[in-house]
């Protein structure tokens, strides 16, 4: 499946990807990925970070995003990572989370954090396959749409400690330069 960058024309297509996750889903995304102006800004560029989608015919399938932390962590991307429930467990996921390894290298960020809800084994396996480790436990951090709380964790991926590693996730061919 194709990822491409978001842009304006994905609108349409980017919200009802949104508006289509079932609201157990909706627990582990944090922002409010339902407000129409949130996704707006976003695909028309004006929202921060480096946005990508998995599109197949007019439908969004899924959705990464990368985005630059404030202030004294400008060095570190955040991210955020949705597949669909119907696409899961065919690669896509992994395939998005690539894109978004390759560009934060690109981008020059030196690390990368995604914060996963303790539950979620299939983005716990990928983001460590990908070679992201635990930083963090943060105990009942999360509040979910039902209220129950959550365990979240922090997993991060050092981009100078990881260059050879990154080799061989095959992230040197998807550079373009050899990184051993
Ligand atoms: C996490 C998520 C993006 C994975 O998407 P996906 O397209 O199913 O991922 P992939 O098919 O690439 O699978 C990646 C790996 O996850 C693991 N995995 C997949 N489904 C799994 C499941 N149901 N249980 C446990 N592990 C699973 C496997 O190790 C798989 O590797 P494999 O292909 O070698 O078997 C998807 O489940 C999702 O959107 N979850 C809700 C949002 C979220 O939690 N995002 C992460 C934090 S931002």
């Amino acid at each position: 499946m194709d990822v491409v960058e978001l842009g304006p024309a994905h609108t349409e297509a980017l919200l009802r990807f949104f508006a289509g996750l079932p609201e157990g889903d909706l627990t582990f995304i944090e922002e409010e990925v339902t407000d129409p102006g949130v996704v707006r800004s976003w695909a028309s560029g004006t929202g921060g970070g480096r946005r990508f989608v998995a599109v197949d015919g007019d439908e969004v399938a899924g959705y990464v995003a990368v985005r630059p932390l404030p202030g004294w962590s400008s060095h570190v991307g955040e991210v955020r990572l949705v597949v669909s429930p119907t696409r899961r467990g065919s690669g896509l996921g992994r395939q998005l989370a690539r894109q978004a390894l390759v560009t934060a290298v690109g981008d020059g960020l030196a690390k990368l954090v995604v914060e996963v809800v303790a539950e979620q084994g299939a983005a716990l396996a990928l983001f460590t396959d990908l070679g992201f480790t635990g930083e963090a436990l943060l105990r009942d951090h999360v509040r979910d749409r039902e209220g129950t709380l959550r365990d979240l964790m922090v997993l991060a991926h050092h981009v100078d400690d990881t260059w050879s590693g990154m080799a061989t996730v095959g992230l040197d061919e998807a550079l373009g330069q050899d990184l051993s």
